[in-house]
């Protein structure tokens, strides 16, 4: 029986796996990168260390097995990262110059001003949602984008963005499916956003 739940510190190892297990365009990254710590050192961890209140679970038989990771304020969010996260990740990430994936993600993970898009004045908040293979396409994302823009719509945050590789065309039909609308500031990736008093 799965349940959604708020976060809880002990799930902190799970969301690790979840997130490693679905961090290749939604498919499993073990092994591809030079650590496998790094995916989830840029989209997982620091968003329940930072942000727990706007994390939320699947859980399963007492395990998190799926999330919806959520910061209701993305530049302040960056401006947290800078301070208290950067400086751990650029020292178990060096730079190499590399054109590697690994250092294509080293550097997203020491730029957080990445996340500041033009369009955080109606979206101020993002996420990200990953969800084990066995709990895919039972209703449960949907499950998890209602209960995080609820939270959200009640500390008064308008909107919330995210950005999805343009190989994930699974995700991008979920996204679809659900309202999200694609953002003009849409870069290498796909930027899409959803009012937080939408109807999903
Ligand atoms: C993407 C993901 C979060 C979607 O969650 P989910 O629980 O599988 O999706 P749901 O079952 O809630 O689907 C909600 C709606 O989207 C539709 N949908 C979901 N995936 C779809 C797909 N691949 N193609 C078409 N429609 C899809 C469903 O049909 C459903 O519509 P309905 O309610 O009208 O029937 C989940 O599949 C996942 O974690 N995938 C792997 C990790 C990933 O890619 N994360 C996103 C990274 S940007």
């Amino acid at each position: 029986m799965a349940d959604i739940r708020p976060y809880r510190p002990s799930d902190r190892d799970d969301i690790y796996e979840i997130c490693v297990k679905t961090g290749k365009s939604g498919t499993d990254a073990t092994g591809w990168l030079d650590s496998d710590d790094l995916l989830p050192d840029i989209y997982a961890l620091p968003y329940v260390d930072l942000e727990p209140d706007f994390a939320f679970v699947v859980d399963v038989d007492g395990r998190a097995r799926g999330y919806i990771l959520g910061v209701p304020d993305t530049a302040a969010f960056a401006t947290e990262l800078r301070r208290t996260w950067l400086p751990g990740f650029e020292a178990k990430y060096p730079v190499t110059h590399e054109d590697t994936p690994t250092q294509h993600f080293v550097a997203d993970g020491r730029d957080p001003d990445r996340l500041l898009i033009p369009e955080l004045a109606e979206y101020p908040a993002h996420l990200h949602i990953d969800l084990l293979p066995e709990l895919q396409g039972q209703g449960l994302g949907r499950m998890l984008v209602r209960t995080l823009i609820g939270r959200l719509a009640t500390r008064g945050v308008p909107g919330v963005w995210l950005e999805y590789g343009a190989d994930n065309v699974s995700a991008a039909a979920f996204y679809r499916r659900l309202g999200f609308l694609p953002l003009p500031s849409s870069t290498k990736g796909t930027l899409v956003g959803l009012r937080t008093d939408a109807t999903v």
